[in-house]
């Protein structure tokens, strides 16, 4: 039986084929790691959460024009996709100092960076996602020039999306990562876009609602993803 073979399994995702070899299916786990898998725990119905909240940013982005692999929603934690040769490089988008660049140029955490802040890391769990820019992509064949050109477009652009969105649910947008794949010689826009790739703070309160509950063990980590897709589709569960 060709169908629903695994043929990948990540941190916080199970991949199968599907009987159309142009398709995959995502399967969304509840399995939460931080800091390349250092700290490991389980958040609940996270899977469920991200596989809505990334569907509903999906349809949102395909609206705007901007190609992704999202075909449809086929269960609570299923997702089918397009086929991707995956490009090995996380773009980072900062619109607010936070996490590891607050860090890396000593800025406080919630500090307006002045202009939007572009990022490339290559994927690589061995050496830690390293931060690289254009020349080393090129160098190592991780993508070619265009490639590159592409999503760095895709990725500002997604941030103008995101941005506006998210002010109307009074959510700021602080940052997140993206990865783009290849598809019959396109790039399109992959993997998923939640609270575990995202960082949202509450406009007014400032409150955090993503991830970094997890990593920082700030408590009410369900809640917050809860909080997330509550206020983007108005769901309560
Ligand atoms: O840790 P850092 O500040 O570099 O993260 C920037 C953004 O990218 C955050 O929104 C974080 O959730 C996301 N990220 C991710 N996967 C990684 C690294 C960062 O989703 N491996």
């Amino acid at each position: 039986q060709k169908q629903k073979q695994p043929i990948y399994e990540g941190k916080a995702k199970q991949v199968y084929t599907t009987e159309n070899p142009n398709e995959l299916l995502v399967y969304y786990k509840d399995d939460a790691t931080a800091f390349n898998g250092v700290k490991r725990g389980t958040i609940m119905n996270k899977g469920v959460l991200n596989n809505k909240i990334s569907s509903f940013f999906f349809e949102l982005l395909t609206r705007k024009g901007i190609p992704n692999h999202f075909v449809h929603r086929v269960s609570d934690r299923e997702m089918r996709v397009k086929a991707l040769k995956i490009i090995q490089v996380e773009v980072v988008v900062r619109n607010i100092a936070a996490g590891s660049l607050a860090k890396r140029i000593g800025w406080e955490e919630g500090r307006k960076l002045p202009t939007t802040v572009l990022e490339m890391y290559y994927k690589n769990d061995e050496l830690n996602d390293p931060l690289i820019n254009d020349y080393h992509i090129k160098a190592m064949g991780l993508a070619s020039e265009d490639e590159i050109t592409r999503m760095s477009e895709y990725a500002l652009k997604i941030n103008q999306i995101l941005t506006g969105y998210l002010k109307e649910k009074n959510l700021e947008l602080i940052d997140f990562k993206l990865e783009f794949g290849l598809h019959n010689g396109q790039v399109l826009l992959g993997d998923e876009i939640s609270p575990d790739t995202c960082r949202f703070w509450d406009s007014v309160t400032k409150e955090k609602l993503d991830k970094d509950r997890f990593r920082r063990d700030l408590g009410n980590v369900e809640e917050a993803y809860y909080e997330i897709l509550y206020r983007l589709t108005g769901e309560k569960a």
